[in-house]
């Protein structure tokens, strides 16, 4: 009799640590908390900056600046923490609040309810569209002459998307002639060589490149999707977002933003 209640008390027991075990999981968070953040005295900030004039690395002085970078040296300051700008590819920056790589994700990121099925946004803070960007001596003016062409985007963003979706999709251009690069500036490489004969890719962007007297470049056609940029933070971190949306609300109150949007061509 002894026996077998010590035999039950003793299953019981690692039955209940079984049980603990696996309910203690979902507590653990796969991201730092605002607190947590403020306690490491820095915020890591993952970015795709190959992008002008969002982030972009710049080789004369060794820092990365832009639109986007200004508005999180504004928050890790407001903050009172360090910036550490982590520099990967657009596609790896966008699941970085997930995987824990960084705490939160700021590269022109347009919030879209797709995305916001895996991970949260700030408020927006900038509104943008697509823009089909060619060589001056294109004869490309329309969406229409966009047919039968070869058109270059970055892959995983909302020009990737827009481009498979109303001209693929649509049988007007082939699957062979939707060329998707890892990052803008091998687009932008190959439109120059002429390998393609379009890029499509947010506003701010082709514009910056059509002003760059480095290349002969135009916008030919602007398609309004009216996105809205906003700073990445991992689904369930609400103090943090909180937080940021606070400082992005003041930016925009006290004018430093439209500043920065200035300062940058993109007002
Ligand atoms: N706004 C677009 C998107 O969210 C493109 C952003 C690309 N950003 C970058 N730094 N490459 O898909």
């Amino acid at each position: 009799m002894y026996a077998l209640v010590a035999i039950m008390l003793v299953v019981g027991l690692v039955a209940g640590y079984a049980i603990g075990a696996t309910l203690a999981k979902p507590d653990q968070k796969s991201y730092a908390t605002l607190d947590q953040i403020l306690e490491s005295g820095k915020i890591v900030v993952a970015s795709d900056t190959t992008w002008a004039p969002f982030e972009i690395y710049n080789a004369t002085t060794h820092q990365y600046e832009g639109v986007d970078i200004e508005i999180v040296q504004r928050i890790a300051d407001e903050l009172g923490v360090q910036l550490e700008i982590k520099p990967m590819l657009f596609d790896a920056v966008l699941a970085s609040t997930q995987s824990g790589q960084a705490d939160i994700a700021i590269s022109s990121i347009t919030i879209t309810s797709e995305r916001q099925k895996t991970v949260d946004f700030s408020d927006p803070y900038y509104s943008a569209n697509q823009a089909v960007l060619v060589k001056k001596t294109s004869d490309i003016n329309t969406i229409g002459d966009l047919t039968g062409k070869k058109i270059a985007v970055q892959v995983a963003t909302t020009g990737a998307i827009w481009v498979d979706e109303h001209l693929v999709q649509t049988g007007n251009v082939s699957q062979s002639n939707f060329i998707q690069y890892q990052d803008i500036p091998s687009a932008i490489a190959s439109l120059e060589q002429g390998t393609v004969d379009a890029v499509v890719c947010d506003t701010p962007v082709a514009i910056n490149y059509a002003r760059n007297a480095d290349y002969s470049f135009r916008v030919a056609v602007t398609i309004i999707t009216n996105e809205d940029y906003g700073v990445e933070i991992a689904q369930g971190n609400l103090a943090l977002k909180y937080a940021i949306n606070n400082i992005i609300a003041e930016m925009k109150a006290d004018g430093s933003l439209h500043a920065i949007l200035v300062k940058w061509g993109c007002a």
